[in-house]
């Protein structure tokens, strides 16, 4: 067996405990290709973790710290020593226990949590381990919970606030990958209400579409964060901290709706923020095929959900550069834009002669 990717790529683990079943390397291959993004910068839980050959994957291709649970001395060992062997000991944490009793420690929360237990074990067991895992907040918004088990075993009921996200197969082994979603302030399963959802752009400047879709996104999520992108290799016309007070201003009467500014990748962000959602507005066909590609691309970096509003047909039409673009030709744009953005935008057009 060997680490397939990233730092520790092709470390040959140390020899399996008995009565352990790593999953194959293809197999393993197979699984981390199919995760992506997610595992960069990913805390990740390994239990059962027999040779911790899928704890060191992850931490070989960027996980930033690995958890693995077993009870047997000899995993215990071979854990450490494969750990050794790829370099990873300061990034991983070995706990000799039994899983039941590891995930009533205080642990977590992870982002990814692997468990590949004994084929033998019954499956009521398997159910009380996921439902374990689900109460006691083991798992960040999002994680993801991926169980291996033997073709032939009944699937688990899952845990009221996940969802099956993927089902793979290897073999006699299948391998289903649970979305997680936590419960509300009152307690309701996942879905969008009690969340935090970003509503990204460039805003430069805020028109009244954005602010429509701001304002209909803050009816629908507990915290709405709009966040603008400073992107230094851009030249807007307005400045990160202009545009951001412009949203601040117009703002200002959303209780639930803040302001704030980011760079590099949206998904970071959002995972700074623990939003699971992002909302775009559409506002014809023509603005589709970009934006599925970039929430299909988010979403494959970090399972972060988007959701498209679509933008009331009153500013289909409209867009921050022709609202620009009217501007600088003296044309009137009171009605495309709060009346302090309209000035702003005269003013900054004047000074720019
Ligand atoms: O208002 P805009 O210009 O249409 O907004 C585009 C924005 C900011 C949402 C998009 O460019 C973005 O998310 N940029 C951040 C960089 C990033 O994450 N790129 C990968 C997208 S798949």
């Amino acid at each position: 067996m060997r680490i397939v990717a990233g730092s520790a790529k092709g470390t040959r683990l140390a020899a399996v405990p008995s009565g352990t079943r790593p999953l194959a390397d293809r197999a393993r291959e197979g699984l981390f290709s199919s995760l992506g993004g997610v595992v960069a910068g990913a805390r990740v839980l390994d239990l059962y973790a027999g040779t911790g050959a899928v704890g060191i994957e992850a931490l070989s291709r960027g996980a930033v710290e690995a958890v693995f649970v077993d009870e047997a001395p000899a995993a215990v060992r071979a854990v450490g020593e494969n750990l050794r062997r790829a370099r990873l000991v300061d990034r991983g944490t070995v706990l000799r226990r039994a899983v039941p009793q590891a995930l009533r420690s205080d642990i977590g929360p992870f982002d990814l949590v692997f468990l590949d237990p004994p084929y033998a074990i019954d499956p009521a067991d398997v159910e009380a381990v996921l439902s374990e895992i689900a109460a006691h907040g083991l798992c960040a918004p999002g994680a993801l919970v991926i169980l291996t088990r033997e073709r032939k075993n009944p699937t688990p009921v899952i845990p009221l606030h996940w969802a099956l996200d993927r089902r793979l197969s290897y073999g006699g082994a299948v391998v289903l990958v649970f979305r997680t979603y936590e419960a509300n302030a009152q307690g309701r399963p996942g879905g969008v209400m009690g969340r935090t959802a970003l509503c990204p752009g460039t805003f430069d400047p805020v028109t009244n579409g954005h602010l429509d879709i701001v304002r209909r996104a803050s009816a629908v999520f507990d915290t709405l964060v709009v966040a603008v992108l400073e992107n230094p290799a851009k030249a807007p016309l307005f400045s990160v901290q202009e545009r951001v007070e412009m949203l601040r201003e117009a703002v200002a009467g959303i209780p639930n709706v803040e302001v704030a500014h980011f760079r590099g990748l949206l998904v970071d962000f959002a995972r700074a923020r623990g939003a699971p959602a992002i909302v775009k507005g559409l506002r014809a066909v023509t603005d589709f095929d970009y934006e599925l590609q970039m929430a299909q691309m988010n979403h494959h970096m970090s399972g972060i959900e988007t959701l498209f509003m679509p933008t009331n047909p009153q500013w289909s039409y409209l867009s921050s550069s022709l609202v620009k673009e009217i501007s600088r030709f003296g044309g009137d744009v009171d009605g495309f834009v709060p009346g302090f953005v309209a000035a702003r935008l005269r003013e900054r057009l004047v000074s720019e002669g």
